[in-house]
């Protein structure tokens, strides 16, 4: 049977989980988490520091080192038949659900999938560029080693081409990353992602250490690269307003759990999570008028010890009964709705009626008021 597919699905991760075993107890980093990716999709992950975004990236890309476990789930990957990858040519690649099996991968395969299928940019990755090698040998060794054999002209029209699309001048080739600003490292790190056209790349932060005006560039220049290959695209940051304009979808992570997922306008226009909430009113957004929280009083709990309830239960302005005894699972806000939360206030077993944003706001400035307390 043939794992190579043209429909839309490109990927899909089902109940995944990711523990830390350190000395002091398991850190469990991952909980429980599924989504699906189309091919060209733009997927924002975002949340504050440490809910395990970067984990669950790189549990999807097998790059998980220990002390890290994946201790359940499957990731299935549905690769499209083309001349340009080598894993078009692998026999035995593993199968599950008519899709790559990606956790049951050999080293052998998994070489095959990186690069040529998934790319990954990490934070500070325009620090990743090797300091002695100029741009262009650092472009042409990648070519060479996934696609070897092709002759010098080949790779070095390949290397240009990429960095036209970057927009950096062919000349640049033979400088050093020293030579290059911040913006230009960063943009050639996404040359060398899109260098052998993965059908899917994942960035880790990748503009944070730069300034908003050259973050602003690089952002559109990712989501027009994007768009012009088809290319699927799970972008990560914790600032949520920089996903709103380039994301198709946005998934909002804590403690470890997926607890919000929906297209980009629903998140922006109404929010259903408390914690979405107040991620998107914590910072100053890029456009409208947006009233303004004090950030989430309080602090996410500690990743070894989470009780049996919604985790974000101690700091949300909204809890109620169930939430100190439940934890709540991802499902539809409201029937019908494609808008997904792990939240009991849209659970009809428990609430009545489904709050509006406003009432959501006015909990928060309740809170900063004294009003209510937690
Ligand atoms: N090597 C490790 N050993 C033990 N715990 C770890 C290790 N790496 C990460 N963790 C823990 O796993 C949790 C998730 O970390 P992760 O780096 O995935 O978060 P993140 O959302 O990417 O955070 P940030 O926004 O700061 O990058 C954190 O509580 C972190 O302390
Ligand atoms: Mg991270």
């Amino acid at each position: 049977m043939s794992v190579f597919s043209e429909a839309e699905l490109l990927l899909d991760v089902r109940g995944l989980n990711v523990d830390y075993e350190a000395d002091n107890g398991t850190v469990h980093a991952v909980k429980d988490v599924s989504f699906t990716l189309k091919r060209g999709e733009i997927l924002g992950l975002a949340g504050e520091s440490g809910c395990g975004k970067s984990t669950l990236a790189f549990g999807v890309a097998r790059l998980l080192r220990p002390p890290a476990i994946t201790t359940a789930g499957e990731v299935i990957y549905y690769p499209r038949d083309r001349e340009e990858s080598s894993l078009t040519h692998m026999h035995n690649l593993p199968v599950v659900d008519g899709g790559v099996d990606v956790l049951s991968l050999t080293q052998r395969q998994l070489r095959a999938f990186r690069w040529n299928e998934l790319s990954v940019v990490f934070q500070s990755a325009m620090n990743a560029l090797n300091p002695v090698l100029s741009v262009g040998s650092q472009i042409i060794d990648v070519l060479k080693t996934h696609w070897p054999g092709k002759g010098r002209d080949y790779y070095t029209k390949r290397a240009i081409e990429l960095l036209d699309l970057v927009n950096i001048a062919p000349d640049r080739l033979k400088s050093y990353p020293h030579e290059l600003s911040g913006g230009m490292r960063q943009r050639v790190v996404i040359a060398i992602a899109m260098a052998l056209r993965p059908e899917l790349i994942i960035m880790d932060e990748p503009t944070t250490a730069l300034d908003v005006v050259v973050q602003r560039e690089i952002l559109e220049l990712i989501s027009s690269l994007c768009k012009e290959f088809n290319t699927a695209l799970i972008f990560i940051t914790h600032d949520l307003s920089l996903l709103l304009e380039l994301s198709d979808n946005i998934a909002i992570m804590y403690a470890g759990q997926m607890i919000e997922k929906a297209t980009s306008y629903d998140i922006y226009k109404h929010p259903r999570h408390p914690y979405s909430y107040g991620l998107l009113h914590a910072f100053p957004t890029l456009h409208g008028e947006q009233r303004k929280i004090a950030g989430i009083p309080g602090a996410p709990p500690d990743l070894r010890t989470l009780p049996p309830s919604c985790a974000f239960n101690p700091r949300c302005p909204m809890a109620f009964g169930p939430c100190s005894t439940i934890v709540p699972l991802l499902q539809l806000a409201t029937p019908g709705d494609r808008q997904q939360v792990a939240c009991h206030l849209y659970n009809h077993e428990f609430s009545q009626r489904i709050p509006e944003t406003e009432e959501i706001a006015a909990s928060y400035e309740a809170l900063a008021e004294g009003s209510i307390s937690r």
